[in-house]
């Protein structure tokens, strides 16, 4: 376990030597806790110099989604001011299910490195390899009606995609519902999924998968043509930290905005970010697949598809393939 409040001090000293003897005093430890509490920072990944006399410095953080990492000089209040973190999770949506179940507040965060069982949309799984994406939940308890919640799902794919593309300078398109494109490939996906009655929504786990930092060859064969990264469209690589920290602050205005003001604002930014609009697609339902052109969405969310006889079909629930 690592020190957190260590871990404050260190980064409080802004890269000068914090001595042995101050920090033994301020946490209250032997100074030979001190050193054990060091190894296990180093064992963590950080790099701490050790001078004697002089003291501990701290030189440099891993880019990885710590509590203590993700909420030092994080401007949201609510989102990300709980973060739990796992090296490795059979999926961050199960903890935070099981979490939010038990009574955990909006606006946690559950994060990992690595996922062995990472789920996407559709029964589908999600590759989430370590050092290289961004996975985590989000609990949300919106007090909006069932049928709206897939509103929520296209206001967190308009704020994602904003923030990235800000961020990163990239140029960041959404394909409908909810599925984030750079370099004409599929950088990021989102799952909702959520716990509710028939009238009543308990709770929402947003989950958030972003490739960040992947090279090609860091994806199995069979995604390699349609799945990419951050790094792979920027050339260049990013901080995770960082990037979750804008992602958090961006979700949090946006979500609150959603909640006051319902779901006009986003269905403009929405429709200026959407790559299959005025394209052909189809559309595979679980009813069957549809041939079309997309036109837009409309206030619920659904995809308005414009057919051959010139009847528009309210697509609710599909996968999207962009016709040739
Ligand atoms: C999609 O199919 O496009 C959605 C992918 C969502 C993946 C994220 S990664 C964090 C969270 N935990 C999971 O098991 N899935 C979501």
């Amino acid at each position: 376990m690592i020190n957190e409040e260590l871990i404050r001090r260190l980064k409080a000293a802004r890269g000068q030597f914090v001595s042995g003897e101050e920090l033994s005093r301020v946490l209250g430890v032997s100074r030979t806790a001190i050193w054990k509490h060091v190894e296990e920072l180093r064992q963590a990944g950080y790099r701490v110099e050790a001078v004697r006399k002089a003291g501990y410095r701290l030189v440099a953080a891993p880019d990885r989604l710590y509590p203590v990492e993700v909420q030092d000089g994080l401007k949201a209040t609510r989102f990300g001011r709980e973060v739990v973190y796992f090296d490795a999770i059979a999926s961050t949506q199960i903890e935070a299910h099981r979490r939010a179940e038990a009574g955990a507040p909006e606006g946690l965060v559950v994060a990992a490195d690595v996922q062995t069982g990472g789920r996407g949309r559709l029964g589908r799984t999600w590759h989430s390899p370590p050092d290289a994406g961004i996975w985590m939940s989000l609990v949300l308890r919106p007090e909006v009606p069932l049928a709206r919640v897939p509103q929520l799902t296209l206001v967190a794919a308009v704020s994602l995609a904003d923030t990235l593309a800000e961020h990163t300078g990239l140029s960041v398109g959404i394909k409908w519902p909810n599925d984030l494109f750079a370099g004409g490939r599929k950088v990021c996906g989102i799952l909702t999924e959520l716990a509710a009655e028939a009238d009543r929504v308990h709770f929402v786990i947003l989950g958030i998968g972003l490739n960040v930092n992947q090279k090609e060859e860091d994806f199995p064969p069979e995604l390699r043509a349609r799945a990419g990264s951050l790094a792979m469209a920027a050339g260049r690589s990013f901080s995770r930290v960082a990037l979750t920290q804008r992602l958090l602050e961006g979700l949090e205005t946006d979500y609150d905005t959603y909640l006051r003001e319902g779901f006009a604002p986003f269905k403009r930014r929405w429709e200026a970010r959407a790559i299959s609009l005025g394209r052909r697609v189809v559309a595979r339902t679980p009813g069957g697949e549809f041939v079309g052109v997309a036109r837009g969405i409309d206030d619920d969310g659904a995809l308005l598809l414009e057919q051959g006889n010139g009847t528009i079909r309210k697509i609710y629930s599909a996968d999207l393939d962009l016709h040739a």
